[in-house]
């Protein structure tokens, strides 16, 4: 089985699909952090992440353990991430990847969760389950704030919000598999809803499905 999140940034698409893999006992794959990890691996060769040549060449020889690098999640990786993915070769050398975890997840696990932008509709079109988690600007660029202030960072709301923004605009903007639902997705806005209710919504259609 598997099943597909897609969302912007901090709408919550991680904590519900690790929760969704705890429960059915399923493999989890991050692949916003296969771009994370392509990004940072641009900014350590010295590279600029939105140069295609440099970007490609990083992700065909991808470093798995950048998944586990303590900068993966840093500001400045997931600005880099954001940009190597508008580059259409960096995301044809993600694709097997992320398509062979799905249909044949580690451990003979009987499904797969992928979570990221575009599984619903390029990745794995024919998924089982499909779910696309939002919440509006303010609300997700308030989540980082807290999340930055829980890390011991003075986090500056404003310069947040912005970001935030400006990802979006770039992930839904861009050519290549830009951020969009599914036509036969499941819709979950997280803005009023908490993730108790997020989660009990989407696991009842797993349910249904199996
Ligand atoms: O989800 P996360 O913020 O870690 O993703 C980092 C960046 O990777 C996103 O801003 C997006 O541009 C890109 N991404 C993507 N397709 C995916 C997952 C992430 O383009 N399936």
């Amino acid at each position: 089985m598997i099943i597909a999140i897609d969302g912007p940034a901090a709408a919550g698409k991680g904590t519900l699909a690790r929760r969704l893999a705890d429960e059915f006992g399923f493999a989890y794959l991050d692949t916003g952090g296969l771009y994370r990890a392509v990004g940072l691996s641009v900014l350590r060769v010295g590279g600029n992440p939105a140069d295609a040549g440099v970007a490609e060449a990083q992700s065909k020889s991808l470093d798995l353990a950048l998944l586990s690098d303590p900068e993966l999640r840093a500001e400045a990786t997931g600005n880099a991430a954001s940009k190597v993915a508008a580059l259409p070769g960096v995301r044809a050398n993600l694709l097997d990847f992320q398509r062979n975890f799905a249909a044949n997840p580690p451990e003979g696990r009987p499904g797969a969760v992928l979570d990221g932008r575009d599984i619903g509709t390029v990745v794995c079109p024919g998924a089982d389950v499909k779910l696309f988690v939002t919440a509006s600007a303010e609300v997700r660029a308030k989540r980082r704030f807290k999340e930055l202030e829980e890390r011991g960072v003075e986090p500056d709301f404003g310069v947040i919000l912005a970001d935030v923004r400006e990802r979006d605009e770039r992930d839904m903007n861009r050519e290549d598999a830009p951020l969009k639902p599914a036509e036969d997705a499941l819709l979950l806005d997280t803005s009023n809803l908490d993730i108790d209710a997020v989660f009990l919504r989407a696991a009842a259609l797993v349910k249904e499905r199996m």
